[in-house]
């Protein structure tokens, strides 16, 4: 598949995923709903959030639709095919509403805040449309659904932060967790429907971000991704000590609370990722060593056209700084191929920033407009589909080479592994990653290790996806 490759952001194997409960959870409650995610972390973070706002109203979560009295759909509207999926899906529901006329559907997150009440018009067997900050309002809205009335509830906000509400952890690992430190964006980068469906970019309290993290790892988690759609420009006033907590400050409050958790967080903006920020992670070993820093061009003009407030050179030039303060740095970024007006000679320049920055991976995409976006009004979308698809796979063509050199690199080297369960093709080796966010499989070999624990391993092969180790004498 072209459009985009797995991802972090877009992890593509876990599109549609429905929100597992612990088996402690059955028999507890009233009803029970159904929810599945689209999208990116953030979206699978806050279908977390939902799920805690309605378990304390009776809604206890299922995996099995057919049984559930509410279905909700957390959905994506970054690119068109991310609609067109929740489009189809909504298809299999029409069909099952049939049978269970009292069922009540909801579209929840980006696509519900684009869309709005069109959603209700134009999908009939729809019965609430809940944008990503009305999420308190959903036992409301399922009343006034149940009563036989649309129910529709997308206003922006500009304090939601969610901070007080703990979040029901959907993917039972038990060892990795997201926590969202803020939302929204001001970026407004010209391609991107996010600032427009996410509203404006706001932080959340830095004291209760640190309290869910001290909760996690009691809990037995041993790893928190701090998430936000421009991390770097975290910024929360803290009156009651009279100073500023900003994302430098944030991250080693976290990284204080234990040595043996660790930190990830995603995602960072070129232009706000400060020095400080690399200084900090350099400080705390716990802090991974990994960036992801979307790039989307490697042309200065396209660059532009984006209004990414960067040039290729100033890019590079972070790229640089980041290396020679943490010179074990793994690097991923985002790149978009066929932006308006981008010609070949800019195309160039984008294969070139690759082998420049040498990313471990990328997260590749080609050009899709997005109704209101700043792009769709300025700009024709003029590179055609056929060029930008040829464009795509050069640059996956490209990525993969990187990848799997970069890998290369890595054999016989030793990694501290933090071990996440078995390894998906076989439950004799483990899995897990090391700091710099590669994937690492091992054979168990006997030993009495568990997910969880932190463990030497010796890379002895690779692919271009992941590492392939044996436990380190
Ligand atoms: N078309 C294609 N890719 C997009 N992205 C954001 N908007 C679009 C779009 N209109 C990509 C960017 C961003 C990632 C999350 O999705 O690369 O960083
Ligand atoms: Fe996430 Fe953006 Fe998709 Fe919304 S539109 S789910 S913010 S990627």
């Amino acid at each position: 598949m072209l459009e985009s490759l797995s991802s972090k952001v877009h992890d593509e194997e876990r599109q549609g995923e429905a929100y597992r409960p612990a088996t402690t959870e059955s028999g507890k409650f009233r009803k029970k709903f159904y929810i599945e995610s689209y999208g990116c972390q953030m979206n699978f973070s806050d279908s977390e959030i939902v799920a805690s706002i309605l378990q304390e109203s009776g809604y206890g979560a299922t995996r099995n639709y057919t049984e559930a009295d509410l279905v909700l759909l957390n959905t994506c509207s970054i690119r068109e095919k991310a609609e067109v999926t929740v489009r189809n899906r909504l298809q299999l529901f029409r069909q099952i509403k049939e049978d269970r006329p009292g069922m009540l559907i909801g579209v929840l997150g980006c696509m519900a805040e684009r869309l709005k009440g069109k959603f209700l018009e134009e999908e009939q067997l729809v019965d609430m449309v809940v944008g990503p900050d009305a999420y308190r309002t959903l036992p409301g809205l399922i009343v006034e659904a149940g009563g036989g009335q649309k129910a529709v509830n997308v206003l922006l906000s500009r304090e939601e932060t969610y901070a007080d509400i703990s979040p029901v952890r959907l993917d039972g690992n038990g060892v990795t967790a997201f926590v969202s430190i803020m939302r929204g964006c001001n970026n407004m980068c010209s391609f991107c429907v996010v600032p427009f469906t996410r509203g404006r970019e706001r932080s959340r309290d830095a004291v209760s971000i640190v309290r869910e993290c001290e909760d996690l790892f009691r809990r037995g988690f041993k790893e928190v991704t701090l998430l936000g759609q421009n991390v770097d420009s975290y910024y929360w006033p803290d009156e009651a000590n009279d100073r500023v907590v900003d994302f430098a400050h944030l991250l080693e409050m976290v990284a204080r609370i234990d040595p043996s958790l660790r930190i990830r967080f995603s995602t960072s903006h070129p232009k706000d990722i400060t020095d400080e920020v690399l200084y900090t992670m350099a400080r705390y070993d716990n802090i991974c060593r990994y960036i992801h820093l979307p790039v989307q061009s490697g042309s200065t003009r396209i660059l532009q056209l984006m209004n990414r407030t960067y040039t290729r050179e100033w890019y590079m030039a972070r790229i640089d700084r980041i290396l020679s303060i943490l010179p074990d740095c793994g690097l991923s970024t985002d790149i978009i191929s066929g932006f308006c007006t981008e010609a070949e000679e800019d195309h160039l320049d984008t294969l070139g920033l690759m082998e420049y920055a040498r990313y471990d991976m990328s997260y590749m995409f080609f050009y899709s407009e997005r109704p209101g976006t700043l792009a769709a009004r300025r700009y024709q979308d003029d590179v055609p589909e056929a060029v930008k698809k040829r464009r795509l796979e050069e640059i996956v063509r490209l990525q993969n080479r990187l990848s799997l050199e970069k890998n290369k690199q890595d054999v016989g080297r030793i990694y501290t592994v933090l071990i996440e369960g078995d390894s998906k093709k076989s439950a004799g080796d483990w899995r897990g990653r090391n700091s710099q966010n590669k994937m690492v499989v091992f054979p168990k070999n006997g030993s009495d290790l568990q997910k969880g624990d932190y463990v030497e391993v010796k890379i002895v092969d690779c692919t271009g996806a992941t590492l392939i180790g044996r436990l380190a004498e």
